[in-house]
This record gives C-alpha cells, structure tokens and sequence, in this order.
C-alpha cells in the first residue's frame, strides 16, 4: 500500500474518527482544527481509544503506539503543505468551507487531492471558490467513521476522473466501501432514507400506530432499530436539519416534507438520547413503552414505509445518481438496512409496491405518494432490478 500524507481539517465527532481511520491504515496523519481544545480532546479520545483496543486484545500496544505516533496535532495549517489529501471535515457552513478551501490550495501542492466530508451541502459550490476545482471531491464519512464501512464519492461538476479514481483507490485502503454518487441533495444514503423517518411520523400523526408499536413493527421486519429509537440515537436536531435541507434543495419537493412533530421535538431541545429526551425519555428510572403486537398493524405499517423507502430508491436510479448496486449498498452498510431496498422490492414484488404507492397517492391525493417512473416500467416491463 502507498504511503500518502493526509491532512484532516476539523477535529470534531468526524474529523477525529477520519484521522483514527487513515493513521490506522498507515497514512501519515496530520489532524488541525481552528479550536486547540479540539485538537487537545482529540488527541485524548485517540488515545483512550487505542487503549481499549489493546485491552480489548484487539490491537498489540506496539501497533496501537505506531497509530499514535503517525497522528500529528497540528497547530497551523502551514503544517499541511505536503499533504497528498486534505480531508476537510469542519461545520457544515457553505461560506467557511469555501474560505477554508480557498487558503488550503494557497499552502499546498498543485497535485493534492482536496476532499470535502459534507453531509449536504453541493461539493460543486464548495469547489466553485477554487483556483483549480477539478481536484475538489466530496468523499462522505458516516458516523462513528472508524466503525461504519460506507464512504460515498462524489464528483462535483468540475471534478475530474482521475481526482475521482485516486480518491476512490485511497479508500478502499482504507478498508472502507467506496460507492459513487451524484452531487445531489443528500447523496445516496441521507436522500433515501427519508420516509424511513418521515413516513413513520406520518403514521404516528395519522394516529395509526404510537412511536413504540412502530419501531417494534419495522424491527419485526428485519431493521436493526426503529424509526424513532434511531432519530433519538442521531438526534432530532441533526435529523430535522438534514429533512429540512434535502426537502429545500429538492425545491420543496413533497416528498421529502419535514414534519411538524419532529419540528416541534427540535424546538423544545428534545434532541434524543443526548438531551435525556426526544420521542422516548432516558432520565434515570424511566421505562420505555410498550408496543402493541399486532402482525396485521405491524405489516400495515412495514408496507407503507418500505414501499416509500423502495420508492426513493428506484428514482434515485432513475435519475443516475448512483448505480442499482452502488444505492443497494448504500444502505446495508451506511445505515445497516438488512438488505439492499431495490433487492427487497424484486423480493417483495414492484407491482405489491406500486399498488400500495397508488393506493396511497389516491386516498391522500398528496404528490408524497407519486410513485417513480421507473417502478411504473418496471411493473408494466414485468422486470426486476436485479434480473
Ligand atoms: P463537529 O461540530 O463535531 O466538528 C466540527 C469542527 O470543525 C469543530 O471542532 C470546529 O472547531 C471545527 N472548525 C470549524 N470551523 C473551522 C475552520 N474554519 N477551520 C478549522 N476547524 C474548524 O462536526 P461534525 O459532526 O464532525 O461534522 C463535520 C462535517 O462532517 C460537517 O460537514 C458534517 O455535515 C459532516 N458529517 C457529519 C456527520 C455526523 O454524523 N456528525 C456524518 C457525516 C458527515
């Protein structure tokens, strides 16, 4: 493997991690954010992580120390003029990154690889400010990065192939699983999985089902947590912001509606687990509900959100923005689906996805419910996406 310099610019929950993750993979690892105390409690996490690994027995103290020892807490940008990538991973705010892009190409070489971690803002924009925005890529950690496999690359308009085969080579020795996407509101994995969230609050507020019955019903089914147990686990503030932002990058397309529930949650600092409350409390001595065990609601349920979540996925293929096995594997490994969704709607049947999609479309009269083109074709075709 090649040994490449990589500089990590932000320190935060994802810079930290990308930084744990490329010195891990031998990269000479340079770590740098505008807050010291983020570089000091980095450095600290980084440690006491190395630590339990080896008590874990997972790591030798020696290849625990040399993962250390290939981490620099950097004290000034300048420090990054070697880099072969500078991964930039600081607050999503469209102006900063652009500032902070512009500098770094003054410090570094012409042919380094500059990467932006942006969860939703467009990567072309980003590069828009750049001498030379061909080398600007977005390549898409999912949080915890040292543990979550999935990394999205995306192109920005200007990007160009080479920059895109690099970078897609450096990842895969990093041992994570690169899949393309078009730069697109939300990439592959945060625009798909909307109705995973949004139609479960739906039916909550329809009165349908209580938060408990439905996270119950959609684990009966196979997905490792429910709706509600893991918008409190993201928290609702990070949740709400990325529904909001898709659906207003979209141009407000009804399909991606944020909620008002969720809103509200927002507003009153209900974020999740973090903040001891959100759909559930987690103050001391607080007991979860209980579900209501009932396989014909649960199946009710289950039907109406995998055939929204299949739904997205179909567009999402529809409109290139990424390939059939790449938007399969979006989702089984960047947010643990038990299994690829356009997999799921051959097993399933598009034509039991579609009626249910029309089904909904004609009661509710609400453009949320239109199904895509592509499952039309399909159905009409008597195709499967997986043939
Ligand atoms: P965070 O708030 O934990 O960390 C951001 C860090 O950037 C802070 O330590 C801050 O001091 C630093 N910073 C701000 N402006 C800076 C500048 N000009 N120069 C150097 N450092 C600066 O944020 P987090 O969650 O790590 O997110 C970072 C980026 O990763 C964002 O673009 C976010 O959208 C994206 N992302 C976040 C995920 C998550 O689950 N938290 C998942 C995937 C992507």
């Amino acid at each position: 493997m090649v040994k490449l310099k990589i500089g990590v610019i932000g320190a935060g929950t994802m810079g930290s991690g990308i930084a744990q993750v490329t010195a891990t993979s031998g990269h000479e690892t340079l770590l740098f954010d505008a807050d010291p105390r983020m570089v000091s409690r980095a450095k600290q996490g980084h440690s006491d992580t190395m630590n339990k690994l080896v008590e874990k027995g997972k790591l030798s103290r020696e290849t625990a120390n040399q993962i250390l020892a290939s981490i620099t807490y950097a004290t000034h940008p300048n420090e990054f003029s070697e880099c072969d990538f500078v991964i930039e991973a600081i607050v999503e705010n469209l102006d900063f990154k652009q500032k902070l892009f512009n500098d770094i190409e003054k410090i570094v070489d012409e042919d380094c690889i500059l990467a932006t971690n942006t969860s939703s803002l467009s990567v072309t924009s980003i590069a828009s400010v750049c001498n030379n925005p061909s080398r600007l890529i977005g390549i898409h950690f999912f949080n915890p990065a040292p543990l979550m496999p999935l990394v999205e690359i995306v192109k920005g308009i200007a990007t160009a192939d080479d920059i895109e085969a690099r970078t897609k080579e450096m990842i895969v020795g990093l041992q994570k699983i690169p899949v393309l996407a078009k730069d697109t509101p939300g990439f592959i994995v945060n625009r798909i999985a909307r109705p995973f969230y949004g139609e479960s609050i739906r039916i909550y507020e329809e009165g349908i089902a209580d938060f408990a019955t439905i996270d119950w019903a959609m684990k009966e089914k196979g997905f490792k947590m429910g709706p509600f147990e893991l918008m409190d686990l993201i928290g609702n503030d990070i949740n709400y912001t990325v529904t909001e932002t898709v659906w207003s990058q979209l141009f407000f397309d009804p399909r991606y509606k944020p909620s008002l529930t969720q809103k509200r949650l927002f507003e009153a600092k209900r974020f999740g687990k973090k903040s001891g409350q959100g759909y559930y409390s987690y103050a001391p001595g607080s007991i979860l509900p209980e579900p209501k065990k009932d396989q014909a609601s649960a199946e009710i349920i289950f039907m109406r959100v995998i055939s929204m979540l299949i739904n997205e996925a179909a567009d999402a293929l529809y409109f290139g923005i990424a390939s059939r096995d790449d938007i399969d594997l979006a989702m089984t490994k960047g947010v643990n689906y038990p299994k690829g969704l356009l997999k799921w709607c051959d097993e399933i049947g598009a034509d039991k996805i579609l009626t249910q999609l029309n089904a909904l479309k004609e009661e509710y009269a609400e453009d949320r419910y239109r199904p895509s083109v592509l499952l039309t074709r399909m159905v009409k075709e008597k195709k499967k996406f997986h043939a």
